[in-house]
């Protein structure tokens, strides 16, 4: 993915693109794959600042719900969309903003969230001009409301919107065929997916949008998800593909896999859901609320 800036490796082996593309699943476009890496460019950031057609890519972590947070930006209009704020973490987010010299455009949902509330309504205030953005299908209340097909622009930069509905009716798939890259939501996490026994979900409905949405994107293209539960942060289409322990079945022992996964209720969705079906707005927590005055 796009990265402000080269990273230098202290690796001195001289990998081709070819041995690259086992590791990041991604190489640039128009490069001989059997050619050498220059050195001293040794580095998977080297890679994506080289494919990054001056887009900035923050990929930000909150600890306690496992939520990722993306903000991408255009390094020359410096216009901005954070993707999935968490409305704790609004701060961290607008301060990055700020320090950046960016220009917050969107802030973006890939759905309505059940396990945290989103950071959107917070960030509006934190960050005036900023607009909030969802899914028509979400049925939340937002600024921007968006269906599929349609494209949110950044700069020189577009994400392409994608239905991928089945763990909520209103699921979104940003993709970013540039960077050969798609935020995934919670439709399809790393060697696994999101959960489909509330929130209108539907594991036959999850099964058909991640199989025909995402999953037939070009092989090398890189799927960020929501979340992560175990420290990993990005994977491939071609990995899912191959790997997913759930999605490379067939469609009935998928659902049959989804209805026996015996999760526990949400802790937080009873006060989540009200507050993200108004983009984290109002229906707050009170120490939540005071944020907002
Ligand atoms: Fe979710």
């Amino acid at each position: 993915m796009a990265m402000s800036g080269v990273v230098r490796s202290s690796v001195r082996l001289r990998p081709t693109w070819s041995t690259w593309t086992s590791v990041t699943g991604n190489i640039p476009r128009n490069f001989n794959q059997n050619r050498a890496i220059p050195e001293g460019i040794c580095g998977i950031r080297a890679i994506a600042s080289h494919s990054s057609n001056n887009m900035i890519f923050r990929q930000l972590f909150d600890r306690e719900s496992c939520t990722y947070t993306y903000l991408l930006a255009d390094e020359a209009s410096k216009d901005a969309v954070l993707i999935d704020p968490v409305i704790e973490l609004a701060k961290r987010d607008a301060q990055l903003v700020e320090e950046l010299g960016l220009k917050l455009k969107y802030v973006m949902n890939t759905h309505v969230h059940a396990d945290h509330i989103t950071g959107s309504g917070l960030l509006k205030k934190l960050v005036p001009g900023s607009q909030s953005l969802i899914s028509v299908a979400s049925k939340a209340m937002a600024d921007v409301k968006v269906n599929p097909g349609e494209k949110v622009t950044f700069g020189c930069h577009e994400l392409e919107v994608r239905s991928t509905p089945g763990h909520t009716n209103g699921c979104i798939t940003y993709v970013c065929h540039e960077q050969r890259t798609a935020f995934t939501g919670d439709a399809l996490l790393i060697r696994g997916c999101g959960r489909t026994d509330f929130q209108e979900g539907s594991s036959e409905k999850l099964y058909d949008s991640v199989h025909s949405e995402i999953l037939s994107l070009p092989d090398d293209y890189i799927l960020y998800p929501a979340h992560d539960y175990k420290g990993q942060t990005a994977t491939t289409v071609r990995e899912e593909k191959q790997y997913n322990p759930r999605l490379t079945k067939t469609k009935d022992e998928f659902v049959d896999i989804m209805a026996n996964l015996g999760l526990a209720y949400p802790k937080k969705i009873d006060v989540s859901l009200p507050a993200n079906l108004v983009c984290g707005l109002y229906n707050l927590p009170d120490d939540l609320a005071a944020e907002l005055e």
